[in-house]
């Protein structure tokens, strides 16, 4: 039933506290300020498996689970003894830790095509480290994107504060068009380092994609990047690379592999990332190799093989896809969600646009937190009933839309 008195009162009057000493930028992709005028919480006070609270009170079955980190769950047990354990034996260290080869060759162990690993922190950095190295290794300077890639300047061509001689450097094309990519490559001949791609956006690649982007690189002497920031850990161990059987020259990781820390990590070819030029790189900082990132990697390795975590959110993201595009179809609204089951997108056509926001309101209020646009994420703390749950919110939130619709 839903909560009588629902309300984000308080996650607004915290809004309002904030550009009086916090940096807008730095929550981008987060943007509270949107999501409350959408009638979204905007502030969070705890989470726990599934489920997070707000600052009003209101328990959410969470679908967005951090924007992807959480694949096991908030508080998942075997995470927070191993972060434990590596508190008390030290969070940070002038020297490397042994758990650094341990984890690298564990890695190379379950992901295609990873021979060499790099680790970093957060997906922005492992993405630009990615192209740093295949500047050097190629000797060139220019990078196609695809996709998103993080906040760093050239990932963010055109952006204020990006200065145009970085912006220059960076061209954008459209995901799954191999036409788009080709011609970038023969218009900037024998200049492109890099072709970065996000490797599964909206509706996932389509036939043959992510193959052509690789030869299409190397026919043209580029280095592919596939960024499987979103994807790894999730639709499999090795992303999308290893799901649709395509390798890439280097591949970037983030978000799942640690559940919640912030490490993150790059892995590809031996002749390339063990190339001399690309063992000189300078890529160090304080927190790269964070052991605590690497003692909750470790178990997330450990924890989706044993449980069976990649099968797991197939299962249950195909039925959330199946059971919610059947209620909408049903009931005449045209929110549906698209892509692979361990991430699915939401779309919504633009004409029906107030009556789906008026149907994920329904769910907020009634604890089932639903996204209009953003990929949304599954985890092993999700049930199945929750998803059965989830589904049936849907339904009756659509129920009131028609029934408030007749009364009118
Ligand atoms: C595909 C992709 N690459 C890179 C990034 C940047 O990662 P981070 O936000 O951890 O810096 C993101 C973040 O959303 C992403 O989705």
């Amino acid at each position: 039933m839903p909560k009588e008195n629902y309300s984000i009162a308080k996650s607004k009057a915290l809004l309002n506290r904030y550009d009086d000493v916090l940096l807008r930028g730095y929550i981008p992709h987060k943007n509270i300020f949107r999501q409350a005028d959408m009638g979204y919480p905007a502030f969070v006070q705890r989470a726990s498996g599934a489920r997070f609270w707000d600052v009003d009170g209101n328990a959410y079955l969470d679908y967005l689970m951090g924007f992807g980190p959480i694949v096991l769950g908030y508080d998942d047990p075997v995470v927070c003894r191993a972060i434990q354990e590596q508190v008390a034996d030290g969070t940070v260290y002038g020297l490397a830790h042994p758990r650094e080869l341990t984890v690298a060759e564990l890695l190379i162990e379950v992901i295609p095509g990873a021979e060499v690993v790099g680790f970093f922190i957060g997906g922005s950095a492992a993405t630009s480290s990615a192209v740093r190295l295949s500047r050097v290794y190629t000797g060139r300077d220019r990078v196609i994107m695809c996709g998103y890639h993080g906040w760093h300047d050239w990932a963010r061509p055109g952006d204020e504060g990006v200065p145009q001689t970085v912006s220059e450097l960076t061209c954008a094309v459209p995901y799954g068009n191999l036409d788009a990519l080709e011609s970038g490559l023969k218009k900037y001949d024998n200049q492109v380092a890099c072709v970065v791609i996000e490797t599964i956006q909206a509706g996932g690649p389509p036939d043959g994609f992510l193959q052509g982007c690789v030869d299409l690189a190397h026919a043209h002497g580029t280095v592919c990047v596939f960024d499987e920031t979103k994807v790894g850990f999730r639709v499999a161990m090795g992303g999308a690379g290893e799901y649709y059987g395509v390798i890439p020259d280097i591949a970037t990781f983030g978000k799942a592999c640690c559940n919640g820390y912030a490490g993150s990590f790059i892995a590809g070819k031996r002749e390339i990332l063990g190339s001399k030029a690309c063992q000189s790189v300078w890529m160090t900082a304080t927190a790269h190799g964070d052991p605590l990132s690497l003692a909750a990697m470790e178990v997330v390795i450990g924890e989706l093989q044993r449980r069976n975590g990649i099968a797991y959110q197939w299962k249950i993201g195909n039925r959330l896809i199946e059971g919610i595009n059947a209620v909408c179809e049903a009931g005449g609204l045209s929110y549906r969600l698209i892509g692979v089951g361990p991430m699915p997108r939401p779309v919504i056509e633009d004409s029906d646009r107030d009556r789906c926001m008026a149907m994920l309101r329904g769910c907020l209020a009634r604890g089932y937190y639903l996204h209009p646009s953003h990929p949304m994420f599954l985890s092993l703390a999700h049930t199945e009933a929750d998803i059965e749950d989830t589904i049936e919110a849907v339904r009756e939130a659509i129920g009131r839309i028609i029934r408030r619709k007749k009364r009118e």
